[in-house]
C-alpha cells in the first residue's frame, strides 16, 4: 500500500501543474476515469486475501476522494483566474479622456424666426401659430378669395382628397385669432407655408411671418412705420422703405413693402437688379370682408396686416444666394450658423 500513497501524490502532483481546465480534464481521466491509475487499484483487490479486502478497498476510495477533491477545488481556481482575466481584459479606464460631442447648431431659418419673433415682442406684438393643414374657409374663403377668385390660380395649392389643404401662406392665422374676438391686438404668426412650386428662388415648403395689429383708428402710416422700424432692427442698417400698391384680396389698400438694397444702399447692384429696391413682402388694410367673415365689427375696428418671407430675410441679411441650401441639410452649409 506504500504503493498507493505514491501514487496519490503523483495525481495530487499532477492536478496543481496543471494551468487550464482541458489539462486538469486528462489528469481526472488518467487517474480516475474507468480504466484511471487510481481505479485499476480497485482491480487488484481480488489479489488480496477475503478478510483484507474492505480494508484496502476503503483506503482507495479514500484516495480517489482526495484526488477527486483536488480536481474540483483546481476547477474552480481556474474558472475564477479566468473570470478574473476577462474582467480585466475588458476594464473600462474612466480617467480617459472622452470623444466629445459635436456642438449642433440652431437651423439659419429657426434663428431668423426667433430674431424675427424677438424685434416684434419687444415692441408689444404677441406671437401666435395656426395649423398647416388648414381648411378651405381659413385659407381661402374667409380671406376675401371665392371659389371663383383667380387668385386661387396663383396660389399652386396641395390638396388633400377630402378638401382639406396646405395652407399656402399665413394669413389664415389671421382669421383664427380674429374669431377669438380679443381686440385690440398685435401678432405676428410665423409658421410653415405650401405651394406646389420648386425652382431655384422657390420650394414646395417655406416660411412666412404674418402681422395682424387690430385697433380702433389704425392707419397706414402706423403700417409703414412698423414695417420700416422691424426692418431697420432686422437688418441693422438705416435702409429706407417704401410701399408699392398691389393687389391682394384681404386688403384694401394693399402694397408691397420694398426696402433699399442691404448690399449697395440703393445704389444698384446685382442682387437688387440695378434697381437699388429689395421687395420683402406684401401689406395692406384688413378688408372689410375679411373682418365681416371672422365675426368683427368691421365699422368698429381697422386694422393692417403683412406677410414677408424668413428665408428671404435670412437669404439678404446672412448672405445666402440660393433658397435651396437652407433646404438640403448640408453640415457644410448649417455649420456656418453657428450661435443663435
Ligand atoms: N398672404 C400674402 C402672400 O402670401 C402676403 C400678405 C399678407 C399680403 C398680409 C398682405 C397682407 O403673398
Amino acid at each position: 500500500m506504500g504503493d498507493l500513497a505514491t501514487l496519490t501524490q503523483q495525481a495530487l502532483d499532477e492536478v496543481a501543474a496543471s494551468t487550464t481546465l482541458a489539462a486538469l480534464d486528462e489528469v481526472r481521466v488518467r487517474w480516475l476515469g474507468k480504466k484511471g491509475l487510481l481505479t485499476e487499484q480497485l482491480k487488484s483487490l481480488g489479489a488480496l486475501p477475503a478478510a483484507d479486502r474492505p480494508a484496502a478497498g476503503a483506503k482507495i476510495n479514500v484516495a480517489k476522494e482526495r484526488v477527486q477533491a483536488a480536481i474540483e477545488a483546481a476547477e474552480a481556481r481556474l474558472a475564477d483566474a479566468a473570470i478574473a482575466a476577462e474582467l480585466l481584459a475588458g476594464r473600462i479606464d474612466v480617467t480617459l479622456p472622452g470623444r466629445g460631442e459635436p456642438r449642433g447648431s440652431i437651423h439659419p431659418v429657426t434663428r431668423t424666426r426667433l430674431r424675427i419673433e424677438t424685434i416684434f415682442r419687444n415692441s408689444g406684438f404677441e406671437v401666435a401659430t395656426g395649423p398647416e393643414i388648414e381648411d378651405d374657409f381659413h385659407n381661402f374663403e374667409a380671406l376675401n378669395i371665392p371659389s371663383d377668385h383667380p387668385a386661387r390660380a396663383m396660389h399652386d395649392t396641395f390638396y388633400f382628397a377630402d378638401g382639406r389643404l396646405l395652407r399656402t401662406h399665413t394669413s389664415p392665422v389671421q382669421i383664427r385669432e380674429l374669431r377669438k374676438g380679443r381686440l385690440p391686438l398685435a401678432m405676428i404668426m410665423p409658421g410653415r407655408v405650401y405651394r406646389c412650386d420648386h425652382d431655384m428662388t422657390h420650394s414646395p415648403m417655406f416660411h412666412q411671418v404674418e402681422g395682424l395689429v387690430v385697433d380702433e383708428n389704425v392707419s397706414f402710416a402706423n403700417l409703414k412705420a412698423t414695417l420700416q422700424g422691424f426692418l431697420r432692427a432686422f437688418f441693422e442698417k438705416d435702409l429706407r422703405t417704401r410701399l408699392r400698391p398691389s393687389y391682394f384680396p384681404f386688403t384694401e389698400p394693399s402694397a408691397e413693402v420694398d426696402m433699399s438694397c442691404v448690399f449697395c444702399d440703393g445704389a444698384g447692384c446685382r442682387v437688387c437688379k440695378h434697381t437699388g429696391w429689395i421687395e420683402v413682402g406684401g401689406c395692406g388694410m384688413v378688408h372689410p370682408n375679411v373682418f365681416t367673415a371672422a365675426g368683427v365689427d368691421a365699422e368698429r375696428w381697422t386694422g393692417y396686416a403683412f406677410g414677408m418671407g424668413i428665408e428671404r430675410l435670412a437669404m439678404l441679411r446672412d448672405g445666402v444666394n440660393d433658397l435651396r441650401l437652407f433646404f438640403e441639410s448640408d453640415l457644410r452649409f448649417l455649420r456656418q450658423f453657428g450661435a443663435a
